[in-house]
């Protein structure tokens, strides 16, 4: 952040970012196929899941056409505070039931899945620390476009708007022990070739791979 501060704007969290991208992140991608087959598997058991980093409502308004969520489902996105005024904003003007915004983890309450698409590139601690803030853990994790290397942990910046954001390409293992140690099993991962990425100023760091994870508790 000190560096991308020495830039035009740092990080994600201010209100002209809110709408960058917002139309082509409503779609959904290949990669996404995964995460909508394990929603489609554990719909029967859940009530509801927090979309960590679901910025505006990107996944639901994606995702909700093809999955058969009822009118109870709670769809709860966690994200940075610019973005959840401008989300939360937009959905009472759409008036979308299911969805609702919370800018603190743990006002999600206790919530059997946590879905994070895309927010591991972004998020600023380890996905245990983030886990530690909910009242409870979550039996489900499901996390797509995790952007990993075997080496160390890079952070690197990336331009989105005007605003430059850390991007974190982590070490595999150390992601991988982080939830271990939580007591998470790793039931299914996915490879995602497309969004491998090389950092342009620093090529000798070579590409990340950008992998999707289902993981289960206990
Ligand atoms: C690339 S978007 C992902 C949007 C959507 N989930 C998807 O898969 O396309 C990354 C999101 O992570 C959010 N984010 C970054 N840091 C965060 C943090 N510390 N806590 C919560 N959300 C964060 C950003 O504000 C942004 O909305």
């Amino acid at each position: 952040m000190a560096a991308a501060r020495r830039q035009t704007m740092a990080g994600y969290d201010h209100d002209e970012i809110a709408p960058v991208a917002f139309a082509k992140m409503c779609e959904v991608a290949p990669w996404d196929y995964p995460v909508l087959f394990w929603l489609c598997n554990l719909l029967h058991e859940i009530n509801g899941l927090v979309d960590a980093g679901g910025h505006m409502g990107t996944k639901y308004r994606a995702f909700h056409p093809l999955l058969p969520l009822d009118r109870t489902f709670r769809w709860v996105v966690y994200d940075l505070p610019a973005i959840v005024r401008a989300g939360q904003s937009l959905a009472e003007k759409e008036g979308l039931a299911n969805l609702s915004f919370v800018d603190r983890i743990g006002d999600a309450g206790e919530m059997p899945l946590l879905l994070g698409s895309g927010l591991m590139q972004y998020l600023d601690m380890p996905l245990s620390g983030l886990l530690s803030q909910m009242p409870s853990r979550p039996q489900h994790l499901i996390l797509n476009k995790v952007a990993l290397r075997k080496g160390n942990t890079v952070v690197t910046l990336e331009r989105i708007g005007r605003s430059y954001v850390p991007y974190h390409m982590r070490n595999e293992a150390e992601f991988l022990d982080d939830i271990a140690r939580l007591g998470y099993k790793q039931v299914d991962r996915w490879s995602i070739p497309s969004l491998s990425h090389a950092i342009d100023t620093h090529p000798e760091f070579g590409r990340s791979e950008s992998a999707g994870f289902y993981f289960r508790l206990g």
